[in-house]
């Protein structure tokens, strides 16, 4: 049989079509606007992504033997807001993950409540980009529309309730609402009531791999596949880019290079970081991970090249770079406030060390090494925590670049495995409607069975010498440079 994967991602959804075998038969991807109505705000509208996904379907299966479809799953980008009224309908645009409004509401969940309580009920701290302090801002800036609400949800759960009429969500995206408690995988009532949420307004809760219904008749006949076809509760894209990738089960590494990019580990054991700078989240294969996250990872490379350079040609400009772990200039990638480590939403992209003989390559090269050091920061807190971690697998749409991928082995000196494909949430996904289906025992299985690897980096001692320098250096400017961030909001 056949399964469906669908990546909501930040710029686009890729929908991808998986043999029960894990053969990959085909994959689109289609575009929708992303608004930044103020300095540091996101939104989308549910509206574009289920509109762009049905048409996404209709493409994907177009050519294909229809019969054949049995499941479909998501990974969705994580933490936006999404709320409905009585009538279901959407009350305002979601407010996304790198949204950076909420500082206030955070700081007040972090100081007023405190962060013990935090991490007592949830296993997290609270960051700005979560969804609990979206709902405490939009209750004091919009208390109309909250006084509108009957039901809230994450991105992609917004699709399967559009699909079957099913108000789900699953354990890995719910964990970064901060209103879940991720060691007991069920929504946290203290921390409803610290929101003002009715449980009510709560979605039903799902293991990333169950079903959660079949599609709706109308849906099934428009995109010509059978109503039966199950729907599983899918996961945040990065617990769905996790199963892409293979990486299940204890201590396991996988580096996202997407719109954000993220370091994430899989653990048996539940477990909190004791200062809570990574998450700690449900993963979709039924255990739990640690997640460190930047908010611009490869967004740093495409808003070089396409805003303000003005090039397409990404590979050609790349190839200009010479000399890896030399490079005068250092650039912090705080083009939306950052996340993991520093938790501030006031932090900004910054190039320091220009000089007159700086070239274009210097600086392309400077952001690809800024995201780089940027994930060397999160390893480092895990390394802090006494994980051992000597290898990891790559995704996401950053590790298409052999360069890019050659920078993160030796600025992290970890072993890089790049698999067989990037397409790590949408593949998770499709795993996952595999496993709802009973084509695979449970998402480990799967993991193994399909996942296959394409390419290990090594780092190179010299190399990662060089590049330890000058992490030590870029260390140093984040804190130089953090009251005058919060001087020029
Ligand atoms: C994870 C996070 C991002 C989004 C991107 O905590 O905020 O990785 O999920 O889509």
């Amino acid at each position: 049989m056949n399964y469906i994967g669908i990546d909501l991602g930040t710029s686009a959804v890729k929908l991808l079509l998986m043999q029960g075998d894990g053969k990959i038969l085909k994959i689109v991807s289609r575009e929708y606007p992303i608004y930044f109505p103020a300095p540091g705000w996101s939104e989308q509208n549910p509206g574009d992504w289920y509109q762009e996904t049905v048409a996404g379907l209709k493409e994907l299966l177009a050519d294909s033997d229809k019969s054949q479809v049995a499941g479909i799953s998501f990974g969705g980008q994580m933490h936006g807001l999404v709320a409905l009224d009585e009538n279901d309908e959407v009350i305002r645009p979601a407010i996304l993950w790198n949204d950076g409004r909420t500082a206030e509401e955070s700081e007040y969940l972090n100081q007023a409540i405190g962060k013990e309580k935090l991490s007592d009920y949830t296993a997290n701290i609270s960051f700005a980009g979560f969804t609990a302090p979206k709902i405490l801002w939009m209750k004091k800036q919009e208390p109309e529309n909250f006084a509108r609400i009957h039901k809230i949800m994450l991105p992609k759960d917004y699709l399967a309730y559009r699909l079957t009429g099913v108000h789900c969500s699953d354990v890995s995206d719910a964990s970064g609402t901060l209103f879940f408690d991720v060691k007991n995988r069920c929504w946290s009532k203290e921390m409803c009531e610290v929101c003002g949420i009715k449980m009510e307004w709560l979605p039903r809760i799902y293991e990333s791999y169950e079903a959660v219904g079949t599609l709706k008749a109308e849906i099934a006949e428009e995109l010509g596949i059978s109503e039966k076809t199950v729907i599983a509760a899918g996961a945040g894209d990065n617990a769905a880019a996790a199963v892409g990738t293979g990486t299940v089960g204890d201590g396991a590494c996988n580096i996202s290079l997407g719109t954000s990019g993220t370091v994430f580990i899989s653990t048996k054991e539940f477990g909190v970081d004791a200062n809570n700078a990574l998450h700690s989240f449900a993963h979709a294969d039924g255990s739990y991970h640690l997640m460190g996250c930047m908010l611009s990872a490869a967004s740093c490379n495409k808003w070089w090249m396409d805003e303000i350079i003005g090039t397409q040609e990404y590979a050609k400009e790349q190839g200009q770079i010479q000399g890896l772990g030399e490079n005068h200039v250092y650039f912090l990638p705080y083009l939306m406030g950052e996340r993991s480590p520093h938790n501030d939403p006031d932090a900004r992209g910054t190039f320091i060390g220009l000089t007159m003989d700086t070239t274009r390559a210097d600086m392309t090269q400077a952001v690809l090494e800024g995201v780089a050091f940027g994930l060397r920061d999160s390893l480092e807190v895990a390394r802090s925590l006494g994980i051992q971690i000597s290898r990891t697998k790559i995704c996401g749409g950053g590790a298409k670049s052999p360069l890019w991928r050659m920078i993160v082995a030796n600025v992290l000196n970890i072993c890089v495995e790049a698999p067989e494909n990037e397409e790590g949430p949408a593949m998770g996904a499709a795993m996952l409607a595999a496993v709802a289906h009973g084509e695979y025992e449970s998402v480990e299985q799967a993991a193994e069975a399909i996942v296959r690897r394409k390419e290990v980096i090594d780092p190179e001692p010299e190399l990662v010498a060089r590049y330890e320098r000058r992490y030590q250096q870029f260390k140093k400017i984040y804190p130089a440079c953090r009251a005058l961030f919060a001087q020029l909001k």
